[in-house]
């Protein structure tokens, strides 16, 4: 089976992270989050995998490569205008085929796996499987009403929700998409929605099914996010490149990438630091700091440090901070 994921997109929500780089590409405990939506997919039994890029796409390229190091096949389709999920489904139109295939949103993160969810879509033949969870906040999602295990009716980002049950952004498929994408009229946002052809799916009486997640799913959408998915990740065990050198307190668990030199001060819990970052007499715990940053004196949590970025001080701050920014706190 083929999967689809998709990485374009202005993660408009995360600047000024993506006003320099691709969203998809920002780190969470010490690798790219399309990384991980790569290693789902290829775990759900896809190893030829579509991915739709937009005005990152050489980043994006320049990441994924081949797909050999990962362990699939790649193939890049261009998105020229972000113009919506369902838009970018018709630009991989001929990549994918009529078969079943599955799409998979490259800024989601999964615990799970998929496998049971794709036996199932194929055993039944749905046009669609939709991977559903409960979310306290429903208006920042596609919303879901289900009968049983029927989809009845769908919203994307609706003022009033008809349920707590969210679109995750993991969607198995077949060709009958297309079609139903056709139809489409832009959206309040101006944007063809994917929510809306599942819609017309469930209109034309075509079997669309929804199954929850097992386990913790998350959609980084916001900078709290990704730190949530930091520390989700980073419980797995800490890993510490054996080429980092540090002479300072540790709490577990953390994320020390290549040739990183952190002097002094601590480190962790849930601190992520990327590769050659410099570190002195500095606190860190609940972070991302990005590869080359230069962090000295100052106590940081719930802060994303971009690369490059140099912060120095004293006193306990929380920043959110785009690659090679300078921050001195006197
Ligand atoms: C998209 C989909 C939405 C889904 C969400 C999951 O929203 O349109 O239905 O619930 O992904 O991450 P967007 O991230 O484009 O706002």
């Amino acid at each position: 089976m083929k999967a689809l994921i998709l990485a374009g997109g202005k993660g408009s929500r995360l600047r000024p992270l993506t006003f320099t780089r691709s969203k998809q590409l920002l780190p969470v405990a010490g690798r790219p989050l399309l990384h991980y939506a790569v290693d789902a997919v290829r775990q759900a039994g896809c190893s030829d995998v579509g991915v739709i890029v937009g005005h990152t796409g050489a980043e994006i390229r320049a990441s994924l490569g081949d797909g050999s190091a990962l362990g699939v096949r790649i193939t890049c389709i261009e998105q020229e205008e972000p113009l919506g999920l369902a838009h970018a489904l018709l630009k991989a139109q001929d990549f994918v085929g009529d078969a079943p295939f599955l799409m998979f949103l490259g800024d989601n993160l999964l615990q799970g796996s998929l496998a049971p969810m794709v036996q199932r879509h194929l055993a039944e033949k749905n046009a669609a499987t939709l991977l559903l969870a409960r979310v306290p906040d429903p208006q920042r999602f596609g919303v879901v009403q289900v009968q049983g295990e029927r989809v009845i009716r769908l919203e994307e980002k609706p003022k009033h929700p008809a349920s707590d049950l969210a679109l995750t952004g993991i969607y198995l498929l077949d060709g009958r998409i297309f079609d139903a994408a056709r139809t489409l009229r832009p959206s309040a946002r101006g944007e063809l929605e994917i929510t809306d052809a599942l819609q017309v799916l469930v209109d034309r009486g075509e079997p669309v099914v929804a199954t929850e997640v097992q386990g913790w799913w998350k959609d980084t959408g916001k900078p709290q996010d990704l730190l949530a998915a930091n520390r989700l990740l980073l419980a797995k065990g800490s890993r510490i490149d054996p080429s980092a050198v540090l002479t300072c307190e540790l709490r577990h668990p953390v994320y020390v990438g290549p040739g990183a030199r952190v002097q002094g001060g601590r480190i962790g819990p849930n601190a992520a630091i990327g590769a050659g970052a410099q570190l002195k007499q500095a606190t860190i715990e609940d972070s991302i700091l990005m590869d080359q940053c230069q962090v000295q004196g100052v106590q940081l949590s719930q802060s994303l440090i971009g690369q490059g970025a140099r912060v120095s001080g004293h006193g306990a701050a929380r920043l959110h901070l785009g690659d090679q920014c300078l921050v001195e706190l006197k």
